[in-house]
């Protein structure tokens, strides 16, 4: 049954994985989380087998590819007019590390950044919001052997510079 003042999360990437790990412990935890995943039948079977665990109440899916920006206005409606406001954003998918390539670098951070701003305006309506970033310590640019090889391709000044 769900709790008399619900907070909501929403999970990117959350088909699988750490994402659906979040999911699964979030939502044990009383906590109603949009379970998001790019593809759509991945992430019902995954809100399927977490419904299987007794989590029917706890867990709604809602497809978001955070790389689409129609996808990223979609799930900011979905949001507002399902539950109004957003307590928890884990932004699980689109960061992971071991990229050399500075576009897909910049692409992925982007998207993260994207899907933040939409979902700010939620957030500020909660009275505990969490934001909540997972990433490969390989991901971070002021990691040295990545920063190096970045810098190696002259690519870290772009990004730094793309993002401000
Ligand atoms: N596993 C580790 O040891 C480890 C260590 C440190 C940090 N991390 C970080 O933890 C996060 C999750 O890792 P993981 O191991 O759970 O990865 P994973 O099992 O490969 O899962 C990644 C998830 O992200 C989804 N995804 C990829 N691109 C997407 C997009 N454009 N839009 C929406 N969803 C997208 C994937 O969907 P599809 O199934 O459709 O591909 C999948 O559900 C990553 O940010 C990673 O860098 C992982």
């Amino acid at each position: 049954m769900l709790p008399c003042f619900p907070r909501y999360a929403l999970v990117t990437g959350a088909n699988k994985g750490i994402g659906y790990g979040i999911c699964k412990k979030l939502a044990s935890s009383g906590v109603v989380v949009v379970l998001t995943a790019r593809n759509e039948k991945r992430g019902l079977d995954a809100v399927e087998s977490l419904k299987e665990l007794g989590l029917s109440d706890f867990v709604v899916f809602h497809q978001l590819d955070v790389t689409d920006p129609t996808s990223v206005l979609s799930i900011a409606e979905f949001i507002k007019d399902q539950f109004g406001k957003l307590d928890i954003l884990v932004n699980n998918a689109g960061v992971p590390g071991g990229i050399v390539n500075g576009e897909n670098v910049l692409r992925r951070v982007r998207a993260v950044q994207k899907v933040t701003e939409a979902l700010l305006p939620l957030l500020q309506l909660s009275a505990s919001p969490r934001i909540v970033n997972v990433s490969a310590k390989l991901a971070q640019l002021k990691d040295s052997a990545q920063k190096q090889r970045h810098a190696s391709c002259g690519q870290e000044a772009t990004v730094t510079e793309q993002l401000k």
